[in-house]
């Protein structure tokens, strides 16, 4: 960021305007039209790519985003997934106390908490040894969070929110792809048959379904690896063309991003970690998304839950 626009400006010119009442820095604010629930509004905190690892410096960071999200006092709390900074050589065992290190993070949120799968959630599916993938790579995440399964929906306030599960383990270079499967499309249309036409409809999943991210910094002629987005986005979208979805929740890219298409509002979330515990990414500082959805609109602000990288 250059100076005009920088980090510091910003917050001045916010707190001229009044949008700093809260403890925390709101970095970014918009609100936007949609067909609603009549029994809104609903405050919602969607926080992703947390990266949570047994570094005494991560846990007081992990304190203070806690401390955050109760303080903007929402009705709802959705995860979009990297809970862990694990990865597919991991065991179980290694990932065990950045496993700890989240759940003290998770059980310091107060009020309804709901977490979607993201790729470093994984673990064992390539053992160091060589040996073969373990059983069930997502048991951890779902023994930690006591679920039996990744994928799961659930009604709020006149809302209908999907978690999704976007990690299919490949066996090419890049060892998982972004994609949602045939079974969880069953389910999404099973669901979906079952819930009013005009429902709003919430998804939150990792990996996003629609981004300008590789447009905005690679250039615009070239695609997406499969390790990046949702490959089958398309296909997942279309299940949705005659239903309200309102928003879509993802993350994954660490950067901060809202992109409207066919009435839909995708918000990737940036990341509690910012860049890997490294500072800001793209611009986007280590942060946690305000929503508040009332019948006519929705207002969102990107927030700095106060946690900056001091390391050299
Ligand atoms: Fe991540």
């Amino acid at each position: 960021m250059n100076d005009k626009f920088s980090r510091r400006r910003l917050i001045q010119a916010l707190a001229a305007s009044g949008a700093m009442a809260a403890a925390s820095p709101v970095l970014s604010r918009t609100a936007w039209p949609i067909l609603g629930s009549e029994r809104g509004p609903l405050r919602i905190v969607f926080y992703t790519d947390v990266h949570a690892n047994p570094d005494p410096e991560t846990a007081a960071a992990l304190k203070l985003a806690a401390k955050g999200i109760n303080a903007w006092k929402p009705d709802l709390v959705l995860g979009g997934g990297d809970l862990v900074e694990g990865d597919f050589h991991m065991s179980a065992e290694d990932v065990a106390p950045s496993w700890d290190a989240f759940m003290a993070m998770h059980k310091a949120v107060k009020g309804e908490h709901h977490v979607a799968i993201g790729n470093r959630d994984l673990v064992g599916v390539l053992p160091k040894d060589g040996s073969p993938p373990i059983a069930d790579p997502r048991l951890m995440f779902k023994q930690r969070l006591g679920l039996d399964r990744t994928y799961r929906a659930f009604d709020a306030r006149g809302y209908h929110v999907m978690l999704l599960d976007a990690v299919h383990i490949s066996d090419d270079q890049y060892k998982y792809h972004g994609w949602i499967s045939p079974e969880q499309q069953d389910w999404i249309k099973a669901e979906l048959s079952r819930i009013p036409r005009g429902k709003p409809i919430i998804l939150t999943l990792h990996l996003p379904l629609l981004t300008a991210f590789f447009g905005a910094t690679k250039g615009m002629t070239l695609g997406a690896p499969p390790n990046r987005v949702v490959a089958n986005n398309r296909e997942v979208l279309a299940l949705f063309a005659e239903h309200n979805l309102v928003l879509v929740l993802q993350g994954h890219l660490h950067v901060s991003e809202l992109l409207r298409w066919h009435g839909t509002t995708f918000i990737t979330g940036g990341a509690v970690c910012g860049r890997w515990w490294r500072g800001s990414y793209y611009g986007t500082v280590e942060g946690i998304n305000g929503i508040t959805l009332h019948p006519d609109r929705v207002e969102w602000e990107y927030i700095d839950y106060g946690w900056h990288d001091a390391r050299p």
